[in-house]
């Protein structure tokens, strides 16, 4: 039981005499604008972009905003717990960095900077299949640090299973497959800035090293940079899968597998049915199928279909405190956030991602308290209301 929050805010107030006219951001969207200014706009419209119109952007946020959370008062929050125990490992709080591919384009040090930041302050890291870095160099940056792994499930079954067998081997504890992304949306602004990180060789840095991946090729990537590019574009993704190809990724791996990108409670339902050991519903921040449900919307009825049977967690649009508890409020577990971590990583490297998770874990702490919750599991349903509006 901690303080954190108070312990944040006064760490902040006791420099007010002389506060650091060099001071990062607090407000998300000063992250953002910081980012804006700092990066070209062919990284920058990459990361805050979506697909389409961007529409599913917005649905992510006004989803949030058409709940409201309902105080309870006279409760004893003078020490709150944010613990969380998932797959047998305690974690400090129920967030965690969410998988995020080609982090090179915006910081020099990419994932090793996030990844450090979070073993830092005991966040859980997930390590995108798509990372500029190999996976190996991320868990080094980590010590012993909680971390998972992203499958983005290649096309050739020997490099999905070579991710998987490295990641168990490097020390990754659960295997985090994505199944919104077997090809690239629609992107109007990549497509416009004629940008795909991937095609200069940033974000490959799994595949290059991969013994699979470059017994495919017809020369070493050292060698030919542009050949194992193009290789990479032919086995990157696939589209042919289906539930059935899950019971045999379960045998390559005892670790446990979570569905990340489900929205349907049917697809929930088929989760279960298919062995897997826990869910992320996301939309991929918006990145994916414009025009969609909203995460957070498409949260309680594959809460429902789940019947607490594996832990759900979700991502897309988390960016204050109060989303942190409103989607637990909704039935998940804990939450992913990705753009919050890359503004700060482009604005400060490892530090402005500690910033942006530490206060972001400080706000929460602060909605939990003066909302009458000292335990994660007093967030429930029963504190959130739809808004009247
Ligand atoms: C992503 N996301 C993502 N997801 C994944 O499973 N593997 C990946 O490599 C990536 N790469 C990636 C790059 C960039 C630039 C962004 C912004 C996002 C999606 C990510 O894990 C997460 O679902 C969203 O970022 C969550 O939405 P917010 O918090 O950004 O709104």
């Amino acid at each position: 039981m901690t303080n954190f929050g108070n312990d944040v805010q006064f760490g902040i107030y006791k420099h007010m005499q002389a506060p650091d006219p060099n001071r990062l951001p607090m407000r998300y969207e000063d992250w953002e604008q910081r980012a804006r200014d700092i990066l070209d706009d062919g990284p920058y419209d990459y990361v805050a972009g979506g697909s389409g119109a961007e529409e599913t952007i917005q649905s992510n946020r006004e989803a949030f905003k058409r709940w409201q959370i309902v105080p309870r008062v006279f409760r004893h929050v003078e020490k709150r717990n944010l613990k969380l125990g998932l797959y047998g490992c305690m974690l400090p709080s129920p967030v965690m960095v969410a998988p995020i591919g080609v982090q090179s384009i915006i910081h020099s040090e990419g994932e090793l900077a996030s990844a450090r930041a979070a073993a830092s302050v005991g966040v859980p890291y997930i390590a995108s299949s798509a990372s500029s870095h190999s996976m190996e160099e991320i868990a080094e940056a980590m010590g012993d640090a909680p971390r998972w792994f992203q499958l983005y499930w290649s096309r050739d079954p020997q490099i999905a299973k070579s991710f998987v067998e490295r990641a168990e081997q490097a020390g990754y504890t659960a295997i985090v497959v994505t199944l919104d992304t077997p090809m690239m949306a629609w992107r109007e602004l990549d497509l416009q800035n004629v940008y795909l990180p991937f095609l200069i060789g940033e974000g490959i840095g799994n595949y290059l090293t991969d013994p699979a991946f470059r017994s495919g090729l017809e020369m070493p990537p050292e060698e030919d940079a542009m050949g194992a590019i193009m290789h990479w574009t032919r086995v990157f993704g696939h589209a042919g899968l289906t539930w059935e190809d899950l019971a045999e990724l379960k045998k390559t791996t005892s670790l446990p597998i979570i569905l990340k990108g489900i929205l349907h409670p049917d697809d929930a339902k088929l989760a279960l049915q298919y062995g897997a050991d826990g869910i992320i519903v996301s939309n991929h921040g918006g990145r994916q199928v414009d025009g969609a449900i909203a995460a957070l919307d498409a949260l309680p009825a594959v809460v429902e279909a789940i019947e607490g049977r594996i832990p759900v967690l979700m991502d897309s649009g988390i960016r204050r405190g109060a989303d942190v508890f409103k989607a637990i409020a909704l039935g998940a577990k804990g939450v992913l956030v990705g753009r919050p971590c890359m503004y700060g990583l482009a604005v400060a490297g490892e530090t402005g991602v500690r910033h942006v998770i530490t206060n972001l874990l400080a706000d929460f702490d602060l909605t939990m308290a003066l909302s009458g919750c000292r335990d994660l599991k007093e967030i429930n349903k029963e504190m959130v209301i739809p808004a009247s509006r």
